[in-house]
């Protein structure tokens, strides 16, 4: 089968596209014929080595997928041949096939396309679980999404106005607000911008943001909590910029407002009952057509350079995914 192979850790324009043998099926997995793999910021650190959990090598990148059964000694799990499913592993994604047990697994509804289950589970589990469950975001709440037009940003923006909030998006060029705007969001802000800060004053009416989802990092997060509102929460996502800011602690106090971690990776181990019901709720959302997730930019597998390239440059509006088989 054809699969990206990752022998040392390098830049994506070293790793290659390879012919290898299929994988083995050990009792209590299951075989998925990969129809579309999702590229996350994570992926693109995971080849160069520079997450902080390394992959053996060799090893195969790509950690969100979608795909139909294609083998399934015993239906583990309840799957069997020919059922469509979505899923998320440590690794193993940007592959023809994959070899996986059912906790991986999602069922897929009816009528969503690859492309889209292949770009939806971390991100939009991410933002709900951070809006929902660890800010409690209630409706009528201002929530301020840094990095809105990215893979989480846009999710953020989505999900925020399905909970009822208004939601204002920050993000650095035109093409990435009007992106943001379209999926949803109430207002845009452009960050790179010095006076960004008394504009948010002004588009909340002097309150600041309740809730701030934050997946970039740096100095632009130390920035946006100065601007939170009285019992704000700012949720930590991650540090697409590259710098852990650090906040010095005054700010809490003097704004009355929290600083919560979110980390997925970790749901399903720590709270593994909160993680269904935010699935379940999710799923219905796609299933309804209440929630469309955004499909970035879809790559052939050929071309999965492009797709790390698109998000490793700032690029990327919404999230990459690499289509592998038909
Ligand atoms: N905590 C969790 O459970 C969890 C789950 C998923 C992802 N994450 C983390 O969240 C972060 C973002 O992931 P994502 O998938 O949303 O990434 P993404 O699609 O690449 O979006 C990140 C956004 O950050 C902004 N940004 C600012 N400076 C940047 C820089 N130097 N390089 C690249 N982007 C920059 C960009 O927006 P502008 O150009 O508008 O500034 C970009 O759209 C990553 O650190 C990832 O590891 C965490």
């Amino acid at each position: 089968m054809k699969a990206v192979v990752v022998e040392q850790y390098a830049p994506i324009d070293q790793i290659e596209l390879k012919d290898i043998p299929h994988p083995l099926l050990e009792p209590g997995q299951l075989r998925i014929r990969v129809e579309a793999a999702g590229i996350g910021f994570v992926d693109g650190l995971k080849i160069q080595g520079l997450y902080q959990t390394k992959d053996p090598l060799p090893f195969i990148p790509g950690t969100e997928f979608a795909g139909i059964v294609d083998e399934a000694p015993g239906r583990p799990g309840g799957y069997q041949p020919g059922m469509r499913v979505m899923g998320m592993t440590r690794s193993g994604a940007l592959a023809e096939e994959i070899v996986v047990t059912p906790a991986a697994l999602y069922p897929l509804p009816d009528g969503v396309a690859a492309e889209v289950a292949a770009s939806f589970r971390a991100n939009y589990l991410t933002a709900l679980y951070a809006l929902s469950a660890r800010a409690s975001l209630c409706a009528g709440e201002q929530i301020l999404v840094l990095g809105a037009a990215g893979g989480t940003g846009v999710a953020a923006v989505q999900i925020g106005k399905l909970l009822g909030a208004r939601v204002i998006a920050a993000a650095s060029t035109p093409d990435k607000r009007e992106f943001a705007q379209q999926h949803g969001a109430d207002a845009v802000i452009d960050y790179t911008q010095t006076g960004w800060r008394d504009k948010l004053k002004e588009l909340t009416g002097g309150h600041g943001a309740d809730v701030i989802f934050d997946p970039v990092g740096g100095e632009i997060s130390v920035q946006a909590f100065r601007s939170i509102a009285w019992r704000g929460r700012h949720l930590v996502i991650g540090f697409a910029a590259g710098a852990i800011p650090a906040l010095p602690f005054n700010l809490p106090l003097l704004k009355g407002g929290a600083l919560l971690g979110v980390d997925l990776a970790q749901l399903p181990t720590r709270e593994p009952e909160l993680q269904k019901r935010l699935m379940s709720e999710l799923t219905n959302w796609l299933a309804n057509g209440e929630l469309k997730p955004v499909v970035g930019r879809v790559f052939a597998l050929e071309d999965f350079r492009e797709a790390f390239r698109t998000m490793q440059t700032r690029g990327a509006l919404g999230k990459m995914v690499v289509r592998i088989s038909r």
